[in-house]
């Protein structure tokens, strides 16, 4: 595909189905994360991928995050476990905090950010789709922990992969006037 109309084209996905990439086409979407702008190649950037039955684990994860909380509902329960269901794969977007006389936290996150989209963008050349979500399970310190990671570890997001169902949403046109002025 090409490149800039790669960029101008993608949208993100909220209905996923099979078929997601295989192991030769991740490869290739870990090595554009890999290419992402990164103060003093501090490499702040790392991601867990999760198939198969990671989805049930994960399921659990969530689930039992849940029921640590003590104002959370059945519905909300529920929502938990199922979340990780709503696609074939999920990429954890995980950023590892270093200490650095130039590098501050913000832009060791914005690293990993970057390469977030440097995986949506390649899925994107290779006709996948994706979403990248948040909400309470990110962020999280109980997830984070479940997930193995360490106290200076963070999950910045969680990438839904797979194949859009039903068509792709329209993109509506923007006025760049209304986003840019010149100095
Ligand atoms: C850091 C970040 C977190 C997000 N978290 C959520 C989320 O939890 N749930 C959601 O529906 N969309 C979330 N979004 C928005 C979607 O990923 C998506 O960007 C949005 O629906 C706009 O669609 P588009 O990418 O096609 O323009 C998040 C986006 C970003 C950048």
């Amino acid at each position: 595909m090409d490149a800039l109309k790669n960029i101008l084209n993608r949208v993100s996905a909220r209905q996923l189905s099979e078929p997601y990439p295989n192991k030769e086409e991740m490869d290739i979407v870990y090595n554009a994360a890999l290419r992402a702008p990164d103060h003093a190649w501090l490499k702040p950037s790392s991601f867990i991928e999760v198939k198969n039955e990671g989805l049930d684990k994960l399921s659990k994860i969530f689930l039992d995050f849940g029921k640590s909380c003590s104002d959370v509902s059945d519905i909300v329960l529920k929502k938990y476990q199922n979340a990780p269901y709503r696609a074939p794969m999920i990429v954890i977007l995980v950023n590892t905090y270093k200490e650095h006389p130039k590098v501050p936290a913000i832009e060791q996150k914005l690293s990993t950010a970057t390469a977030a989209q440097n995986i949506m963008l390649a899925l994107n050349a290779m006709n996948y789709a994706c979403i990248w979500r948040t909400g309470k399970l990110a962020f999280n310190k109980n997830v984070q922990k479940s997930l193995g990671l360490d106290k200076n570890q963070e999950i910045l997001g969680y990438l839904y992969i797979g194949t859009e169902v039903g068509t792709k949403k329209k993109i509506p046109s923007l006025d760049i006037d209304d986003f840019v002025s010149y100095l």
